[in-house]
């Protein structure tokens, strides 16, 4: 396969530490560009990480004719925005998480989604640990999955964080509720009908800190979770089903390389002596993430997430959003 010929929006840390250290690696990848508002910070991260080109604006790096392919890890309020521009100048784009803020903003990606390749970057679902799990569900092993139950947290409360920003997306529902709500559309293989949400707001920053919700996938099927952006720092996805149990041990942010673990309990002993754990081999999965994405620009077969699941992921979120302000159980619109 012909080399996809990626940019990057920004000098944001997921993309610095995580992301591009991963696509710098692939066979399938050219990392040519990284735009920032600041020339300097660009050149910087450029000459860190061996990228070629370096702007100070990311209207040049999409105005590149080069750049086949954008990443988008703007913050939040910025995703659809630079989507749309870069999906204008004929880019595919792979756009962080959430894609929008609501599924009406994310509904302005249709037009566009039609011309070029938009998705939104979740990239546990490339970790082989996720494709497991979903395969051991299929498989019966626990029986019929009844509940899924999801914990994320982590302790940060500076208010110069993106995440602690009312006004650009910031909060616990967006950065991680959306992995939770993943997870059990995930592992259902559904959608659910109707949710509510108990939300606790920091009364300084305005976002919520913590958010749990219930979230109703009909024929018995229920999503439990509790996100909070100030609590300590902890993650586990587990699935309770007729038979048996299976639990994801690190779910969301698997170390690069890490040999990950799912435990499988099909005994049901209450000390846990029945659990077996199995070792699911070392992955990169922005790497998996972004050499998927590459693979479907070149019309190569594998797995994609277009823009109607990105919505079905928005108009969770919003539902969440409307049973916080009405306290009372909200449909899926
Ligand atoms: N998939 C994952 O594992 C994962 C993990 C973490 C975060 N994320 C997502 O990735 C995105 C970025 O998160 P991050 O933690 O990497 O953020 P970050 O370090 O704060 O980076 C955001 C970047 O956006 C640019 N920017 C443009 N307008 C800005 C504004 N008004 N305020 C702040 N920054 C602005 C800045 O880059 P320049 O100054 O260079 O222009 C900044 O470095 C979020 O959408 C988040 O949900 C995903």
């Amino acid at each position: 396969m012909r080399k996809v010929v990626w940019g990057v929006l920004s000098t944001a840390r997921i993309g610095i530490e995580k992301v591009l250290p991963e696509m710098l690696a692939s066979p399938l990848i050219e990392l040519r560009a990284i735009a920032s508002r600041s020339l300097p910070a660009a050149e910087a991260a450029a000459q860190q990480l061996g990228i070629p080109r370096a702007y100070g604006s990311y209207e040049e790096l999409l105005a590149d004719p080069e750049i086949e392919a954008v990443y988008n890890p703007l913050p939040n309020h910025l995703h659809v925005p630079l989507t749309l521009q870069a999906a204008a100048a004929g880019k595919h784009v792979l756009c962080e998480k959430p894609i929008a803020l609501s599924a009406e903003e994310a509904a302005t990606l249709r037009a566009a989604a039609g011309r070029v390749r938009i998705e939104e970057a979740f990239m546990v679902r490339h970790h082989p640990q996720w494709q497991r799990a979903r395969e051991l569900v299929r498989a019966g092993r626990i029986g019929t999955p009844r509940a899924v139950q999801v914990a994320f947290s982590y302790f940060n409360d500076d208010p110069a964080n993106i995440r602690n920003q009312a006004a650009i997306g910031g909060g616990a529902l967006y950065d991680i509720g959306c992995y939770a709500i993943l997870s059990g559309r995930w592992l259902f293989e559904a959608e659910p009908r109707r949710v509510v949400a108990l939300v606790d707001r920091d009364p300084a920053l305005g976002t919520d800190r913590s958010t749990s919700a219930l979230l109703d996938f009909g024929a018995g099927r229920q999503l439990a979770f509790t996100v909070s952006t100030q609590s300590c720092p902890y993650q586990r996805v587990q699935v309770l089903g007729t038979r048996g149990r299976l639990e994801i041990r690190i779910p969301f942010n698997a170390p690069r390389g890490g040999a990950m673990q799912i435990a499988l309990d099909e005994g049901g002993a209450l000390d846990g002596s029945g659990v077996q754990v199995e070792t699911l081999p070392a992955a990169e999965q922005y790497r998996l993430e972004a050499e998927a994405f590459s693979r479907l620009v070149r019309g190569e077969p594998g797995p994609g997430y277009g823009l109607d699941d990105a919505l079905a992921q928005a108009r969770v979120i919003d539902a969440l959003w409307r049973s916080e302000r009405s306290g009372r159980w909200e449909d899926i619109a």
